[in-house]
C-alpha cells in the first residue's frame, strides 16, 4: 500500500512539472508569474496553466460557462481578468480555491443572475467588477462571502430595484458603483449594514426622488453621485447623511431646491448642480462647511430674487460658479462679478417677460419638441410626462408615444375608462395614486405591454374585473394599498404572469380563501398589513410558491396560520405583529423552517409560547421580534445561532430559576435584546442579563452542572407554563409597566 502511495506521489509530481509548461496558445511570463491568453476564441479556461500563476488574463474569449472548481489547479491567483468573454453563467463554486484572489474582473459579459454560491471561496477579494452585464436583480446576501471586498462595480447593468440589506456582509466595503442602471425604487434598508462605505455612485438611473431614508443609513459616506436622475425637486431635509462632503446633483431636472434641503447633512463641502433648470436658488443656511456650489448650465436669473443667495454666499465665503442667463444686461456674466444693488426686479410681468426672452427655457417648446397635453409637462430627455395635482377630471390624451413614465397622481378620475392610455407602448411606470378612483373598467390599461409599475394606492377601489389587466404581461409591481377591498380581487391576476410584488395593505380584506392567489406563480412579496383578516384557509397561499415576504401584521388572526404556510418553500420573511394571537403552539413555523430568516411576532398580546413553538427554526433565522408581549418565559433559543437582531423588550419576564436557560443564553449572545424582569417584585425593571438572582440557582456553576440544571429547568418549564400564564401574573406585569 505504501509503495503504491509513493508511486501516486511521484506521478503527481511529474504531472506538476509537465503542467508548469505554458498552454500553447497563451503567453507565459515565468518571472512575473503571469499568463495572458488574449482574444484566442477559448471556450474554456486552459487546463495546463502553471500552478504558480498569479495573474491570469483571459480577456476577449468565448467562455460562456465557468464550471464549478475551474480554478482549483491554480490556487495562487491574485488577479483574474475575464472581461468580454461572453460569460453568461457562473456556476456555484466556480471560483472555489481562489482564497488569494484580490481582483476579479467580469465586466462586459452576459451575466444576468449571480448566485451567492457563485462567489464562494473568494475570501481575500478586494475588487469585484461586474460592470456592463445584464444583472436585473441582486438577492440580499449575494455578496455576503466577501469579507475583504472594498470596491464593487455594478455599473451598466439592468437593476431596477434594490431590496433591503442587499449589500449585507461587506464589512470593509469602501465604494459601490451603481451608475447607469435603471434604478427606480430603493428600499429603505437597502444600504443597511455599510458603515465603511465612503463613496456611492447612483448617477444615470431612473430615480424620481432622493431616496432620503435609504441614504440616511450611510453614516460614513462622504461622496455621493446621484446626477442624471429625473428628480425635479429637493425638499426640506431631503438628505440626511452625517458624513457627506461631496454631493453631485448635476444633469437632473431640478426646478426647485428647498433652503433646508441639506440641513441634515451638516458636513457638506461641495454641491454640484450643473445642468439643471434652476432659475433661482435660496440661501442654504446652517451649512457651516459649505465652500463650493456649481450652478453652471442653469437658467439662473440674476434679478432681485437671487440677491439673498448672493449675499449669503459672499458672507459665508462660498465660491459659486454660475453665469447669469438673464436679464439681458447681465447675460453671460458671473454672478460673483455683479453688484447686489444692480440686481433688480421690474414691475408686474417682468419675470414672465424675462422668462419668455430666454432661449434655453425648459417650458418653451423647442422646434421638434414632442407634443404634450395641456396642463402637463413632458420631458423628452427622460421620456417622462407629468400631470400630477392638476385637478383634472379625465385622463388627458396625446402624450408622446415614447413616454416611459406617466405621473397622474392626485387628480380626480372617478373611473378609468377603457383605452385610457392609447399608443403608450413603452410606458413602464404609471402613477394614479390619490385620484379618488372607484372603478377600473375592463380594458383600462389595454395595450400597455411594457408596463412594469402601476400605482393605484389610496383610491376607493372595491373590486377589480378579471379583464382589467389583460395584456399587461410585464406588470411586476402593483400597488393597491389603501383602497376599499373587502376581499382579495380574485381572477384579475391570471393576466399578470410576471407579478412580483403586490401591495394590498390597509384595505378591509376579511379573509384569505382558496384560490385567492391563483395565477401568481411568480409572486415574491405580498403585503397585507392592516386588513381585517381573521382566517387564512389552508390552501389560500399555495399558488404563490415563490413567495418570499408575507406581511400579515395588523390583522385579526387569533393563531399562527401554520397550515397555510405549507408549500411556501421560499418564505424568508413573515410578519404577524399586532394580531391578537395569545398562544403559539408546537411546530407553528415548521412548514417554513428551512427558509425563514425574519420573523415578526411583536405586539400581539402573546401570553404563552409552547416550548416547542420554534421547533425547526435555527441557524437560518437572522431576526426575531418578540417585543411587547405578555408571556413570562420563552422556549429555548439555543438553536438560534446566527441572529443579527432579536428584541425581547417589554416582555414581563418572571425572573426565577426557571429563566436560567434564557439568562445563560443571553450571557453568550453578543446582541442587545432589552429583556427586563417584571417579577418578582425585588428585581422588577432590572435587566435579565444583570441580576444576580440566578447565581443561587442550581446549575449556575460548572459547565457540567450547568447542563444538568438547564435540562431540569426546561423540564420544569412545562409544568409551570400554565401557572405563569394565569391572570394574576398578567395583571402584575401590567402594573409593573405603569
Ligand atoms: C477567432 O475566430 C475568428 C472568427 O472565427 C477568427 O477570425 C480568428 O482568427 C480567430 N482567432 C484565433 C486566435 O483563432
Ligand atoms: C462608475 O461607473 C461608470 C460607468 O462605467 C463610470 O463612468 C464612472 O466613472 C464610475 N464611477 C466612479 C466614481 O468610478
Ligand atoms: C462647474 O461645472 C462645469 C460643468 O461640469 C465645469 O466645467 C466647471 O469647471 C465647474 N466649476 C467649478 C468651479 O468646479
Ligand atoms: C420604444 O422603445 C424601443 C426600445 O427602446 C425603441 O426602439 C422604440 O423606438 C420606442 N418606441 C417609441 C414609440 O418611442
Ligand atoms: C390619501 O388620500 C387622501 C384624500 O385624497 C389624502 O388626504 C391623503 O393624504 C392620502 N394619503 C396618502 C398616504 O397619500
Ligand atoms: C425593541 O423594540 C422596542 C419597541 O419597539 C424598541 O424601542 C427598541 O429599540 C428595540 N430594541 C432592540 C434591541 O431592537
Amino acid at each position: 500500500m505504501w509503495a503504491s502511495l509513493g508511486l501516486l506521489l511521484t506521478s503527481a509530481l511529474v504531472g506538476k512539472v509537465i503542467a508548469e509548461r505554458c498552454p500553447q496558445i497563451c503567453i507565459c511570463d515565468g518571472i512575473k508569474h503571469q499568463v495572458t491568453c488574449l482574444k484566442k476564441n477559448l471556450t474554456e479556461v486552459p487546463v495546463n496553466i502553471p500552478q504558480i500563476t498569479q495573474k491570469l488574463d483571459l480577456r476577449g474569449n468565448e467562455i460562456k460557462v465557468i464550471p464549478r472548481g475551474t480554478f482549483l489547479p491554480i490556487p495562487y491567483l491574485t488577479h483574474l481578468n475575464l472581461q468580454k468573454s461572453q460569460v453568461a453563467s457562473v456556476e456555484e463554486g466556480a471560483f472555489r480555491g481562489l482564497g488569494r484572489l484580490v481582483y476579479l474582473n467580469l465586466a462586459s459579459n452576459n451575466i444576468a443572475f449571480l448566485y451567492q454560491e457563485a462567489l464562494d471561496g473568494l475570501s481575500s477579494l478586494q475588487q469585484l467588477i461586474l460592470e456592463n452585464n445584464r444583472i436585473e436583480e441582486i438577492k440580499p446576501g449575494a455578496f455576503g462571502q466577501l469579507g475583504f471586498l472594498s470596491f464593487l462595480n455594478l455599473a451598466r447593468n439592468s437593476l431596477v430595484y434594490l431590496p433591503d440589506m442587499v449589500f449585507q456582509g461587506l464589512p470593509l466595503i469602501k465604494w459601490i458603483n451603481l451608475s447607469h442602471n435603471t434604478l427606480h425604487v430603493i428600499a429603505n434598508e437597502a444600504f443597511g449594514g455599510l458603515p465603511t462605505l465612503r463613496r456611492l455612485s447612483l448617477d444615470h438611473n431612473e430615480l424620481q426622488f432622493l431616496p432620503t431614508e435609504a441614504l440616511s443609513r450611510l453614516s460614513g459616506t462622504n461622496w455621493l453621485e446621484i446626477g442624471h436622475n429625473p428628480i425635479t425637486y429637493i425638499g426640506e431635509e431631503a438628505l440626511e447623511m452625517a458624513s457627506l462632503k461631496q454631493l453631485f446633483l448635476d444633469n437632473m431636472a431640478l426646478q426647485d431646491v428647498s433652503h433646508r434641503a441639506f440641513v441634515r447633512s451638516p458636513l457638506l463641502h461641495t454641491i454640484d448642480f450643473h445642468n439643471n433648470q434652476l432659475f433661482v436658488l435660496h440661501p442654504l443656511r446652517e451649512m457651516a462647511y459649505l465652500k463650493k456650489i456649481n450652478l453652471t448650465g442653469n437658467p439662473v436669473l440674476c434679478t432681485c430674487n437671487m440677491r439673498p443667495f448672493k449675499e449669503w454666499a459672499e458672507k459665508a465665503r462660498i465660491h459659486v460658479d454660475v453665469a447669469c442667463a438673464g436679464p439681458a444686461a447681465f447675460k453671460g456674466q458671473q454672478l460673483e462679478s455683479l453688484r447686489t444693488r444692480d440686481m433688480k426686479c421690474g414691475g408686474h410681468g417682468y419675470e414672465e417677460e424675462l422668462l419668455a426672452s430666454l432661449p434655453t427655457l425648459p417650458r418653451e417648446p423647442e422646434e421638434d419638441a414632442p407634443k404634450c397635453p395641456a396642463g402637463c409637462t413632458c420631458s423628452s430627455d427622460f421620456h417622462h410626462a407629468n400631470c400630477e395635482s392638476r385637478q383634472m377630471q379625465s385622463i388627458p390624451k396625446g402624450f408622446p408615444s415614447n413616454t416611459q413614465l406617466l405621473d397622474l397622481h392626485h387628480n380626480e378620475f372617478h373611473s378609468i375608462p377603457k383605452g385610457s392610455f392609447p399608443g403608450l407602448k413603452n410606458l413602464t411606470s404609471l402613477h394614479l395614486q390619490n385620484c379618488k378612483t372607484a372603478a377600473l373598467q375592463p380594458g383600462a390599461f389595454q395595450n400597455l405591454k411594457n408596463l412594469v409599475y402601476l400605482y393605484l394606492s389610496n383610491n376607493s377601489i372595491t373590486s377589480i374585473d378579471p379583464d382589467v389587466f389583460q395584456g399587461n404581461i410585464q406588470l411586476a409591481y402593483l400597488y393597491l394599498d389603501s383602497n376599499r377591498f373587502t376581499q382579495m380581487p380574485k381572477g384579475a391576476f391570471s393576466f399578470l404572469p410576471n407579478l412580483l410584488s403586490l401591495h394590498l395593505q390597509h384595505n378591509s380584506i376579511g379573509q384569505l380563501s382558496d384560490k385567492d392567489l391563483e395565477g401568481m406563480e411568480k409572486l415574491r412579496w405580498l403585503y397585507l398589513t392592516g386588513n381585517h383578516i381573521t382566517h387564512v384557509s389552508p390552501k389560500a397561499l399555495r399558488d404563490a410558491k415563490m413567495l418570499e415576504k408575507l406581511h400579515l401584521d395588523e390583522n385579526f388572526l387569533q393563531e399562527v396560520p401554520t397550515r397555510s404556510l405549507r408549500e411556501l418553500p421560499n418564505l424568508i420573511e413573515l410578519k404577524l405583529s399586532k394580531n391578537p394571537i395569545k398562544y403559539i403552539g408546537g411546530g407553528a413555523f415548521l412548514p417554513v423552517a428551512r427558509s425563514l430568516q425574519h420573523l415578526y411576532l411583536d405586539s400581539m398580546g402573546l401570553e404563552q409560547v409552547s416550548f416547542r413553538a420554534f421547533t425547526g427554526l435555527g441557524p437560518k433565522i437572522k431576526s426575531l421580534y418578540l417585543e411587547k408581549n405578555k408571556m413570562h418565559n420563552l422556549p429555548s433559543l439555543r438553536s438560534f445561532t446566527a441572529l443579527e437582531v432579536i428584541n425581547l423588550s417589554d416582555i414581563p419576564f418572571y425572573c426565577n430559576c426557571q429563566l436560567l436557560p434564557l439568562r445563560k443564553w443571553l450571557d453568550r449572545l453578543n446582541l442587545r435584546v432589552g429583556a427586563t424582569c417584571s417579577s418578582p417584585a425585588d428585581v422588577r425593571g432590572q435587566k435579565v442579563k444583570l441580576i444576580s438572582t440566578f447565581q443561587t440557582c442550581p446549575g449556575w456553576g460548572t459547565k457540567k452542572a450547568k447542563r444538568t440544571s438547564s435540562t431540569k429547568a426546561r423540564a420544569g418549564k412545562r409544568s409551570n407554563r400554565k401557572r405563569w400564564s394565569g391572570n394574576v401574573q398578567i395583571k402584575r406585569s401590567k402594573k409593573s409597566k405603569a
